[in-house]
């Protein structure tokens, strides 16, 4: 685990990219083909975009590819709803102009968007929709054969991951790129601070802690004549079958750090949570902090904590203790190293790893370069779901009990009519985890 994938050999060329793109299964492989041909024997590089997901993020992710050197061209766009897709179009157009051609025929409102948007002749997709849809949107790309940028976290539950690991063996064999949107291992400081850890300059690891604490987020109010399903997909940051809780969604960021710097994944968690000020009827059913103790097979530990509660003390950093010293990552990449007996190193932040994941991707597209970040990604996801597990329980978690995990949150029928399994109770508020009570995995 934990390679870099840009440090990977060249083992498929340009060709095998537009072959692989095009992998399309039976008679959708049509459109893909002809692209593929016509592009390679006009020896056009043109990489065709479509963005599922058009929110904050998608829309970023997508500045982030029409801002790469790359020739590369958004085409399609969907989303669950139609006021996300045009005001993410309207700032795009206005960004980007002639590299953003979404005419309304590619423009794909609802639930099974995800589908037409990936039949509509593209060559990248880019899936920034909430996690708890990403298993079935990945496999649905890899299926077609995308090419693939997808956000973090891939999953809310096990069986989700499990979804992901076995779609990305097809991808691997497709030849498919496939980046994950943690942004920080690509930042060079952060590169460059971990690499030093793995090579002893702080001497042996002993343990680690890393911090996502900040206020509260948006809160998307209930409309007349929404459905149920409409209501939590709007406001799918408070549903765990959708955001796996914010120990998943944010917090995942910190917990791959430290998967990083260890070098591997936990082998166990035990720790503690709860909603103390994120109560109502506006706020679903997730915690507002966790804190939990990871223990690795090496022995070493990581402290972890994540809260939204307004009024607290708010940091995203990410700390490491060694036999010979420590390393301190502070916001992003401001950092000091401390070694006994030398001055201090010190970093500031340096350019912005959203930007340098899309180029590394789209630089690996064009030299035909192999680029799979899943497998660490989903070790990260997983070591965040056995938080949550450890919290929601009050257990202690083994990673052998969590990732065997069959307890599915996604309801069986995701339509606008659909049931969710989670619902509010008689005074509109939904119910939370209960440590002691709560079956967790
Ligand atoms: N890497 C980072 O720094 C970073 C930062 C923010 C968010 N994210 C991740 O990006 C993803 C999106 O977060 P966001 O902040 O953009 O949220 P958002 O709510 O702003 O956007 C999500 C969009 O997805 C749409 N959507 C929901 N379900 C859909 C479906 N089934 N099909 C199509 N569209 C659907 C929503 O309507 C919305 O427009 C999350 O996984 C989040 O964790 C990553």
């Amino acid at each position: 685990m934990n390679q870099d994938p840009n440090s990977q050999p060249h083992s498929a060329s340009r060709r095998d990219f537009l072959k692989a793109s095009t992998f399309a299964a039976g008679a959708a492989a049509l459109g893909g083909l002809s692209l593929a041909r016509s592009a390679h024997a006009a020896g056009s590089d043109l990489v065709k975009i479509a963005l599922i997901g058009c929110g904050g993020r998608g829309t970023g992710a997508a500045a982030n590819a029409l801002s790469t050197k790359a020739n590369v061209r958004l085409v399609a766009m969907a989303d669950a709803f139609k006021d996300s897709l045009d005001a993410s179009l309207g700032a795009l157009r206005k960004q980007f102009k002639d590299r953003v051609d979404v005419p309304d025929e590619r423009k794909f409102v609802g639930l099974d968007g995800y589908q037409k948007a990936m039949e509509s002749g593209v060559d990248l997709v880019l899936l920034c929709t909430p996690p708890g849809f990403r298993p079935m949107q990945f496999e649905a790309a890899v299926k077609a054969g995308k090419h693939v940028f997808m956000e973090k976290p891939l999953a809310t539950d096990a069986p989700g991951i499990r979804r992901i690991r076995a779609a990305n063996e097809t991808a691997k064999q497709k030849k498919l790129a496939v980046a994950v949107g943690h942004h920080l291992r690509h930042e060079r400081q952060y590169r460059d601070i971990v690499g030093r850890i793995h090579r002893g300059e702080i001497g042996e690891l002993k343990y680690l802690r890393v911090y996502f604490d900040m206020g509260p987020l948006w809160i998307r109010p209930r409309r007349p004549n929404q459905t149920e399903m409409q209501y939590q997909v709007r406001n799918w940051y408070y549903f765990t079958w959708l955001s796996g809780d914010h120990i998943v969604e944010q917090h995942v960021h910190d917990l791959d750090v430290g998967n990083w710097m260890a070098r591997e994944h936990p082998i166990e968690a035990q720790g503690m949570g709860g909603r103390q000020v994120r109560v109502g009827k506006d706020v679903g059913e997730i915690f507002d902090h966790h804190a939990v103790e990871f223990t690795y097979a090496s022995g070493v530990k990581m402290f972890s904590y994540c809260r939204q509660i307004a009024g607290c003390w708010d940091s995203f950093s990410q700390h490491a203790t060694g036999t010979q010293g420590s390393a301190d990552i502070v916001g992003h990449g401001s950092a000091v190293m401390q070694v006994a007996g030398q001055p201090p190193k010190k970093w500031r932040r340096a350019h912005d790893g959203h930007q340098i994941e899309m180029d590394d991707l789209l630089a690996a597209l064009a030299a035909g370069k192999t680029y799979n970040e899943v497998d660490r990604a989903a070790d990260s996801t997983m070591t965040a779901i056995l938080g949550r597990m450890a919290t929601y329980s009050g257990k202690l978690v083994t990673w052998e009990a969590a990732v065997n995990s069959q307890l599915d949150l996604t309801p069986k029928k995701l339509a606008w009519d659909g049931k969710t399994l989670v619902k509010p109770g008689p005074d509109g508020c939904y119910p939370c985890a209960m440590p002691g009570v709560t079956k967790a995995w």
